[in-house]
């Protein structure tokens, strides 16, 4: 297919879109979209994440123009497109049902867009092609839906929005209807695609190892709101709040008060042992008095030096998974600790049960949170 090579997003890129200050209410009670303010980078993979509820197919239908904001504005390049109509967006949509024209051959199914805007026949058979090429259907065209699986399904869905080329993707859970496998396959190529083409896709999901993986960035959303956007790695590793640690994976919490705060620094004491531990910070609500966690996960914490600072904790069970072995902890007030380690990497026996374990908290693997 004749589409250059676009760079991956440069994260200075300016704003494509930006949503400043939107609400959105159904019952005219709660807001499902709660003062909410995005940037959407030109030509970045953005993935919006979070529980089912907290208001991510509502902003990707207001971003397409399904539904509009009560109050705020969104713009693109600038201009206030918040009550534009969808068909004036330049946006292709994928939804997480496939809605082809079940009467309609493949073929047919993705020049339907061109047709609406009738575009000549033989552009239109040219792009067709283009798009068949694209989204791997070469073969396909002249089935039926009814005569696809369900990832050549989606496939067609994909086609179809990116026919007319428009400036942006958007698409809510399209994998979530395909069995582990295929979805993980789709992942690779949805990732292959955005290389390809370096139009801006903007991606809904409740599956963090699929946001992982796929984005540039990811808009970690709460009850209507976002907690936290960043690219995948600051998510995982420096979360700015309870809700993202706890939602992305596993995360110990061990509770205290904040001793100081510093330079993206704080030392907190623990309540459990009055242990004082540094570790990474970025909530500027955080200071000295307040009551706060360490949050570590159980793949950062490691058997401590001697003289190393340390909290004391006896092994309750030990499972191994394989490639790697974890074990459940408790301390002598009760807070649970999960670690898991590598026996390849761990220099000595595998612990049992009822041993005791100096632990250590590495300052630079871990977060203070309120
Ligand atoms: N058409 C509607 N009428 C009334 N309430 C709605 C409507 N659509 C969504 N809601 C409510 O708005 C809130 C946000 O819904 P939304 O569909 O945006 O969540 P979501 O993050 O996409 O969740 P999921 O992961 O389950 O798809 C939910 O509480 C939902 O019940
Ligand atoms: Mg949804």
């Amino acid at each position: 297919m004749p589409v250059p090579e676009a760079p991956s997003t440069v994260p200075s890129s300016p704003a494509l879109v930006r949503f400043e200050g939107v609400y959105k209410t159904y019952d005219e009670r709660n807001w499902v979209v709660d003062n909410l303010d995005l940037d959407i980078r030109q030509g970045e993979f953005l993935s919006l994440l979070g529980p089912s509820g907290s208001g991510k197919t509502t902003t990707l239908m207001m971003l397409a123009g399904f539904d509009a904001p009560e109050r705020g504005r969104i713009l693109m390049d600038g201009n206030d497109i918040s009550t534009l109509p969808a068909y004036k967006r330049d946006m292709g949509v994928v939804f997480q049902s496939y809605a082809l024209f079940p009467h309609m051959s493949v073929a047919e199914n993705v020049a339907f867009p061109l047709n609406l805007r009738k575009v000549p026949t033989a552009e239109s058979k040219a792009r067709v092609k283009e798009a068949l090429a694209l989204a791997r259907l070469e073969g396909f065209e002249d089935r039926n839906p009814s005569q696809l699986s369900g990832g050549q399904q989606q496939r067609v869905a994909l086609a179809r929005a990116l026919v007319y080329r428009p400036r942006m993707l958007l698409m809510d859970e399209p994998l979530g209807a395909l069995d582990k496998a295929l979805r993980e396959h789709m992942q690779l190529e949805l990732k292959a695609i955005h290389k390809q083409l370096g139009i801006t896709f903007v991606y809904v999901t409740h599956d963090q190892d699929e946001a992982m993986t796929m984005s540039d960035r990811v808009a970690v959303f709460n009850e209507g709101k976002i907690a936290q956007i960043d690219c995948p790695q600051a998510i995982y590793n420096r979360p700015s709040t309870r809700f993202v640690a706890n939602f992305l994976g596993e995360t110990n919490m061990l509770e205290g008060v904040v001793l100081s705060v510093s330079g993206g620094q704080a030392q907190i004491r623990l309540s459990e042992d009055s242990s004082i531990h540094q570790a990474g910070c970025t909530d500027p609500e955080l200071a000295a008095g307040s009551m706060a966690a360490l949050a570590i996960r159980p793949e950062n914490l490691r058997l401590a030096a001697p003289g190393e600072a340390a909290v004391q904790a006896c092994v309750i069970d030990s499972v191994f998974h394989g490639a790697h072995c974890k074990l459940r902890l408790n301390m002598a007030k009760g807070s649970e600790l999960s670690m898991t380690y590598n026996p390849g990497n761990l220099g000595r026996a595998a612990p049992m049960p009822g041993e005791m374990l100096s632990l250590a908290l590495p300052g630079s693997q871990a977060m203070i949170l309120r």
